[in-house]
């Protein structure tokens, strides 16, 4: 009796608890910065504070709020991102994107060098063979067939930014089950349902806690292979050297003793310590992998979507790329339709829909005064479709980035790759080898739509679309016979 008590007790609790989460979560659940609500909030507002679940940000929507915010007290005021728990972030806690003030300093200012337009040529024909790779593996596919097209670009961001950082080939495009591959893909497997986005939505104040007790956002397993595959890496690179340069080789060249990581005003101006290495390593992998894939997939959506721009875009590649003319760098940077059309695209489907920064001390901006402390939220998504800004906002039209057009447009409203001293920093990396792939891919293949095809495409809450982008893919000597 006294057993079966104690086991109702604890049924009982467990439903309540249970059904209070489920309550607060209700609660709560209107106030999350989906796209929809940012959305509806903005008004001709100049901010609007909104939830992500129980934490407050203020949404800015003020230009010349903004063009403080992420230039000119970038700084003095708004120089880091939203506080990260240290022990959540596990290993990441030294990467670039959560690091603070002085010491983000040193380490943004340490891993620039390798970001120059030198160093992006000498990249170049390393992104060139993957490409190549790339061509050869869709040419062996059934063209009938439709493809679920992040799949096959995602290899292609994954090899170039391995090999371009480490020396490394894992040619993940003929190996997706190679385990680099898996555990990579492993860590976006991110739901906003999973029980610690819950209770970390639900209450932010135990993302201490959770820390001390161990429990990190990342799988152990994937972050332990990776430390452990960088590790060996690096261990080779510090014995033997193959000429080539690389990201970590440059990092370790630039290394300091251990005991100079601490997070004090006082910190040399450069170099990295044995785990920031590692870490920046690890940042770069999953930066440059996910993001450049994802703006890929949306760029070949909204050419197949839109054939007259796709065409005026292979007429482009034609005339500059004659077949069996060799690319070069160069050449490729000159293309102003393609990067028109990855502007526009990137307009219409920014893949950071969301900006953010803290502010360190008490602001007045554009007559607004914002208090030590709040997380503010820059909505890049919410500018991009602004018909304040841009004329038919959801329409696909690469003309409004021609030269002409580009002169009258506010760069605070378009932000892909952030903006500032803390932007993206690997943005120029990006272009370059999202770039090189389109030119090869419509210098060979045909792209159309097809019945699997979702138009128009619809995103879910963590604008994520909710059906894979799906297009056909047929060599053109095909088409040209037809
Ligand atoms: C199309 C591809 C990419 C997009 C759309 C993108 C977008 C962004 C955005 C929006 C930010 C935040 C900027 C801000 O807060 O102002 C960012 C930061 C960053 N990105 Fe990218 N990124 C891309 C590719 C890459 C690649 C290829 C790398 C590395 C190889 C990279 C490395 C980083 C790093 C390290 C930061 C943090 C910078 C800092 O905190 O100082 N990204 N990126």
């Amino acid at each position: 009796i006294a057993y079966s008590h104690t086991y109702q007790r604890s049924s009982f609790l467990l439903f309540f608890c249970t059904f209070a989460l489920f309550l607060l979560f209700l609660s709560v659940w209107p106030r999350l910065g989906t796209a929809n609500t940012h959305l509806k909030l903005f008004n001709e507002q100049l901010y609007e504070l909104i939830y992500d679940g129980r934490l407050p940000i203020l949404m800015v929507t003020d230009l010349e709020m903004i063009k403080a915010i992420m230039v000119k007290e970038c700084y003095s005021t708004f120089t880091n991102r939203r506080e990260t728990n240290a022990g959540l972030a596990g290993p990441f806690a030294d990467g670039i994107t959560v690091v603070k003030d002085e010491r983000w300093k040193r380490i943004r200012s340490s891993l620039s060098p390798y970001f120059t337009s030198g160093r992006l040529k000498e990249i170049f024909p390393i992104a060139v063979t993957h490409a190549d790779r790339f061509i050869k593996n869709m040419q062996k596919r059934d063209h009938e067939q439709p493809v679920k097209v992040k799949e096959v670009v995602a290899p292609y961001s994954l090899d170039v930014v391995t090999s371009s950082s480490f020396s490394v080939d894992i040619d993940s495009i003929n190996n997706a089950d190679d385990p680099f591959v898996t555990n990579v893909k492993k860590f976006f497997k991110f739901s906003l349902f999973s029980p610690l986005i819950l209770i970390l939505t639900l209450f932010p104040s135990v993302a201490n806690l959770l820390g001390k007790m161990g429990i990190s956002l990342f799988s152990r397993s994937s972050v332990d292979f990776f430390y452990n595959v960088l590790r060996k890496i690096k261990d080779e690179h510090n014995k033997e050297s193959n000429g080539r340069v690389d990201f970590l080789k440059l990092m370790i060249q630039n290394q300091i003793p251990d005991e100079k990581f601490e997070d004090t005003s006082d910190q040399p101006v450069k170099g990295l310590t044995d785990h920031e290495i590692l870490s920046q390593s690890f940042v770069f992998i999953l930066g440059g992998y996910e993001t450049t894939s994802t703006t890929l997939t949306y760029l070949l959506y909204n050419l197949a979507t839109n054939p007259d721009c796709l065409e005026k875009l292979v007429v482009e590649i034609d005339t500059n790329f004659p077949s069996d003319t060799p690319i070069t760098y160069d050449a490729l940077m000159k293309m102003d339709y393609l990067e028109m059309a990855i502007n526009e695209s990137m307009r219409l489907l920014p893949t950071a829909p969301r900006l953010e920064r803290v502010c360190k001390k008490t602001v007045e901006l554009n007559g607004v005064t914002i208090p030590k402390d709040t997380l503010v939220g820059i909505p890049t998504y919410v500018l991009c479709h602004d018909p304040q800004l841009w004329e038919s906002p959801d329409e696909f039209r690469p003309e409004r980035f021609s030269p002409e057009s580009k002169s009258e447009m506010n760069q605070y409203g378009f932000m892909p790759f952030g903006l500032g001293p803390r932007n993206c920093i690997g943005m120029r990396f990006a272009q370059m080898i999202m770039k090189l792939l389109v030119l090869k891919l419509l210098q060979n293949f045909s792209m159309e739509t097809c019945k699997e095809t979702q138009i128009p495409l619809e995103l879910n809450a963590i604008f994520q679309p909710k059906v894979p982008i799906t297009l056909k893919f047929i060599p053109r000597s095909c088409k040209a016979k037809e």
